[in-house]
């Protein structure tokens, strides 16, 4: 890869891979930096390095990135802990807060990183900003029915609410779990901690992508003189 951008999440997943040990519970992120850590993950099982390794897929992508690298799967009802956690973000401020569901998979993550012991945030430079929501919408997950009425009240809060559309596909994004998501622009976001709670309070949303107080250690990936360096 010489795509400076890819360098620095194909190096920073590695780094978070290297973080992994035998005999651990692992969570499995979702999105393209991820990727790279399911890919590190599955080479070091392969290699005999790492042994006695389940992971817990935070959504159907990485369930089947890690089937492809053979890494063993369980579920969170089948566990009592998990010992860390691996996931990217879309956006990352200085106190660790994120945006996240850019994959519109933030439901199950918030799950699986809140669960974890250790969170280790996977990131490109590009994802640090000094105030979440200055680029990123907050991906609000909302079940179909109450997409009208969760519009209207995402406005009152000052928001600007647009459902997520596919790519390959027509119509709205379904996750996961079968539901829409409203990508929600806010002029400024003030008080991560108190609009999550907010989000989550109005009846027909599920999960919101702001997490707050979750992350322990966020790596970050950046190309220096042409070489990938990861602090
Ligand atoms: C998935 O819903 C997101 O939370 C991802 O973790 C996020 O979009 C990061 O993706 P990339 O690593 O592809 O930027």
């Amino acid at each position: 890869a010489t795509d400076p951008v890819k360098l620095s999440k194909q190096e920073v997943g590695k780094a978070a891979a290297a973080l992994v040990e035998s005999g651990s519970i692992v969570g499995l992120g979702t999105g393209s930096t991820t990727a790279y850590a399911i890919e590190f993950i599955g080479n070091r099982l392969k290699s005999g390095e790492l042994k006695d390794i389940v992971g817990v897929p935070t959504s159907f992508q990485a369930e089947v990135l890690a089937k492809q690298y053979g890494i063993p799967l369980t579920t969170l009802d089948a566990i009592d802990h998990i010992d860390i956690a691996i996931d990217g973000a879309d956006e990352v401020d200085p106190q660790k807060n994120l945006i996240k569901g850019g994959g519109a998979a933030h439901t199950r993550e918030k799950v699986v990183d809140y669960f974890a012991s250790r969170f280790i945030v996977v990131v490109d430079g590009a994802k640090l900003v000094e105030r979440l929501g200055s680029v990123f919408p907050v991906p609000v997950e909302v079940i179909p029915m109450a997409v009208g009425p969760v519009t209207l009240a995402l406005e009152k809060l000052g928001g600007k609410p647009e459902l997520r559309m596919g790519v390959k596909k027509a119509g709205p994004v379904i996750t996961d779990q079968g539901n829409m998501v409203l990508d929600v622009k806010f002029d400024t976001i003030d008080n991560p901690e108190e609009l999550e709670k907010i989000l989550n309070n109005i009846p027909g949303v599920l999960e919101n992508g702001i997490f707050v107080n979750c992350a322990d250690v966020v790596l970050i990936g950046e190309v220096k003189d042409g070489q990938p360096v990861v602090r």
